[in-house]
């Protein structure tokens, strides 16, 4: 048994960063982004007036995606004509590992065709994918021909880790077609294996929070980037609670947070923007 765990481990110790990262991060599960996709959509349904995204011919970008791409390869699969993967981590390289190939980009296909039956072999699907993508750090270097093109915005757990997020706003807006819709998935919890996800949070305040656990996490809470995303020109955002997290949290709240937090910011630990 120790012999199969060494040989594992040495395997797992030659791959690079990119192939290390993404394997890790998916859990072995490529299904992962449709499955986000899919939730998000059914929540949006079921709050708001929401009807699905269509990829077909549309310019897609996903800001933090990732270096797996995250939504890239199904917006791809469903016919977008262009995804703009926007993360510091995201690089072209991975479009050349073997390895990605057969445990990420060919098992992901397989899933959306299950669902999807779209009749495209494998090869056309990514040779689509890499001609289709371009990637880009952070929105500050994506060139200004690009603005008021992108037809869909995605982000998943991306906006919380961003300190100029006003800014990054901004430059979203710009970037966003005349008619462009966009969902935003937040993880406002602390991002910290405790009890409860606003422990840390709550009792204490945001300058404290940062001397103790660095600049992991912005904390601007739900209503407060809802107003960010009206201030910065979008035109209707709606910010759909996903699931609330009270259980286990038995300290005294901070003035700081009374005194700033609208009631429906208490624990929400997932929320949607979207229009
Ligand atoms: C928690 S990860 C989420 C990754 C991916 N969306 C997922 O669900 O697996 C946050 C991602 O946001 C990226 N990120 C942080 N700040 C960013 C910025 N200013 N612009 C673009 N991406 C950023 C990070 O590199 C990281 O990949």
């Amino acid at each position: 048994m120790k012999t199969v765990k060494k040989i594992l481990n040495r395997l797992f110790n030659n791959l690079s960063k990119e192939e290390k990262s993404i394997l890790q991060a998916l859990k072995k599960r490529p299904q992962a982004p449709y499955d986000f996709l899919t939730r998000y959509e059914n929540i949006l349904k079921n709050a708001i007036k929401w009807d699905d995204l269509d990829f077909n011919n549309k310019t897609v970008m996903e800001l933090g995606c990732g270096p797996h791409l995250g939504f890239g390869p199904l917006a791809i699969y469903l016919g977008a004509k262009k995804f703009i993967a926007v993360d510091p981590t995201a690089n072209r390289k991975i479009y050349d590992s073997k390895i990605l190939l057969d445990k990420y980009f060919r098992l992901a296909f397989k899933d959306y065709k299950g669902i999807f039956r779209k009749q495209i072999s494998f090869g056309v699907f990514f040779q689509e994918l890499k001609n289709k993508t371009i990637f880009y750090n952070d929105t500050k270097s994506i060139p200004k021909d690009l603005y008021s093109s992108i037809d869909i915005q995605l982000s998943n757990s991306c906006l919380e880790h961003i300190q100029d997020l006003e800014n990054v706003l901004i430059d979203l807006k710009k970037l966003m077609a005349p008619n462009g819709r966009y969902i935003h998935a937040i993880d406002f919890g602390n991002h910290m294996q405790t009890n409860n996800p606003f422990i840390e949070i709550y009792n204490s305040t945001p300058s404290k929070f940062k001397i103790k656990h660095g600049s992991k996490i912005n904390l601007i809470p739900p209503s407060k980037m809802l107003n960010l995303f009206t201030k910065t020109g979008f035109n209707s955002p709606s910010l759909v609670p996903y699931y609330y997290f009270e259980e286990n949290f038995e300290l005294n709240i901070d003035k700081y947070w009374s005194n700033y937090l609208e009631e429906s910011d208490y624990f929400l630990k997932v929320g949607i923007i979207a229009e």
